[in-house]
């Protein structure tokens, strides 16, 4: 009995240790051949320590493949302001193999022509965003590692993608999502790499995973947008249609033919954000990662009602 008792001591302390680590990796694993680091970062958060945003990170083309999270009524909490604070992961496995984010992400001389000075820098795009962070300042500081951030379009990360972003967060007011955000498999070679050679990925996406409320049954909803800078001649142009094609509601598959080859690791998220992401959360209502797998088609109904919710968008004043 003594022997038992000290065994559930033991066994117990350690469980507490491990539960109550604070904001930073939960594990840093190897490398894999394929060249891709999978790794989830955990936050303090009002319901204690939490897994917070899975990442598939691509130490070749130092740039994340899918940042992962869930969204329920803790994403609605906004008691603490958006405090910068870009810097990169401490892990052995990913010495020299990100992209410094602390630094701005200059343009290469032929880009800022390109956009007639208009912006010196690429914007240092966040996948999983900071707002629906903002329930404890150290969610908040966990979207600010290297392997969440990308190089970004400036005005199309501001206006339509935030809008994604936004209208995204918002529907948690009816219902949580499995919320994946990508970057494209090619590089964008319309415009090259950033000043200091940083590697620009050619399109983000967006997918959310929910159950329909009226339905029940699991829809996916995608958005693309495409990161190819909007030059300064035709500008005005150039907005419409791209606030036009990020802000249109697609199938999964779109995401997956965008993927190819690399399609695999976008159902890899979705089944790992079941099995890591809902702990401590008792997030009910979720839809099975096993159907946001199979959902690879819109219906009609769905893309009908996203459309409407985007236009419910209000946007910055300068947009
Ligand atoms: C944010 O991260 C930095 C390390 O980069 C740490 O020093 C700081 O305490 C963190 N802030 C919060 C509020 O967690
Ligand atoms: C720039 O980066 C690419 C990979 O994106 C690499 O192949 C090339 O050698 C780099 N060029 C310079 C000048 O560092």
């Amino acid at each position: 009995m003594a022997r038992l008792a000290f065994i559930l001591f033991v066994v117990g302390s350690l469980g507490s240790q491990i539960s109550g680590q604070s904001t930073g990796l939960d594990t840093c694993g190897l490398t894999q051949p394929d060249g891709i680091n999978t790794f989830t970062l955990r936050t303090a958060s009002p319901l204690g320590n939490i897994p917070l945003i899975h990442i598939q990170y691509d130490v070749n083309r130092k740039l994340p493949i899918t940042s992962t999270v869930m969204y329920d009524n803790l994403n609605l909490v906004q008691n603490v302001e958006r405090v910068d604070n870009f810097r990169n992961v401490e892990c052995g496995q990913l010495t020299n193999k990100q992209q410094n984010c602390a630094n701005t992400m200059r343009l290469s001389l032929p880009q800022k022509s390109k956009v007639n000075s208009e912006y010196n820098s690429w914007d240092r795009g966040h996948l999983t965003p900071v707002n629906p962070m903002r329930f404890s300042a150290e969610a908040v500081n966990a979207t600010y590692y290297c392997p969440n951030i990308a190089p970004q379009e400036p005005w199309t990360n501001r206006c339509p993608w935030y809008a994604v972003e936004e209208r995204t967060l918002s529907r948690t007011k009816s219902f949580p999502s499995y919320v994946m955000t990508g970057t494209c498999a090619s590089d964008n070679v319309v415009d090259g790499n950033t000043y200091y050679n940083l590697t620009v990925p050619d399109c983000f996406w967006k997918m959310a995973c929910y159950l329909d409320p009226t339905t029940k049954e699991t829809n996916v909803v995608a958005f693309i947008s495409e990161n190819h800078l909007i030059q300064s001649t035709g500008k005005a142009a150039s907005r419409v249609e791209r606030t036009a094609s990020t802000t249109t509601p697609r199938a999964q598959l779109d995401v997956l033919n965008l993927m190819g080859a690399r399609s695999s690791y976008v159902e890899t998220a979705w089944l790992e954000a079941e099995r890591i992401l809902t702990e401590g959360r008792g997030t009910t209502g979720l839809p099975s990662a096993a159907t946001c797998v199979s959902t690879k088609d819109i219906s009609v109904a769905t893309v009908t009602d996203w459309t409407a919710f985007m236009k419910l968008h209000r946007p910055p004043f300068d947009c």
